[in-house]
């Protein structure tokens, strides 16, 4: 069980960070997944919030927390194999050049060894793109 202050936490940073990009709608949508995500990888409070400050450390916890995510965000499917076009859409809501978009959703959409190592660089190649 999340404590209220971590929860209050990980709100905030969230909303520092993606306050001009997402609407209240999205963010909440975020972090549903990021509750029901937590109750399959019980992940660590700190590493979780620690991507949102672009922290993405080799953990197979924090793989297996963002493997989760991509699937309820449709960025990758049960076989973990990446969906495009859905990459596309969620960079376009953080940027609208679409060269920019296009470019950024072929260089981040690159299949590793595994579904969780695919989830933490895509995540990561993603975030990097949009958070320059
Ligand atoms: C996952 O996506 C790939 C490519 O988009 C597709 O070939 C595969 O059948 C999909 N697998 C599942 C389980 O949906």
């Amino acid at each position: 069980m999340m404590s209220v202050k971590a929860v209050f936490v990980l709100t905030s940073v969230l909303a520092v960070v993606w306050a001009q990009e997402l609407t209240t709608t999205q963010m909440q949508a975020i972090m549903n997944h990021h509750k029901e995500c937590k109750a399959e990888t019980n992940i660590d409070d700190g590493l979780a919030s620690g991507v949102l400050a672009g922290n993405f450390p080799d953990d197979p916890v924090l793989k297996q927390h963002l493997f989760c995510m991509s699937k309820r965000l449709g960025i990758q499917n049960d076989s973990g194999e990446i969906q495009k076009d859905a990459v596309k859409e969620k960079i376009g809501k953080f940027i609208t050049d679409e060269a920019k978009i296009e470019e950024l959703t072929n260089s981040c959409s690159v299949e590793k060894s595994s579904p969780e190592d695919t989830a933490l660089e895509l995540t990561k190649c993603i975030y990097q793109g949009t958070h320059p």
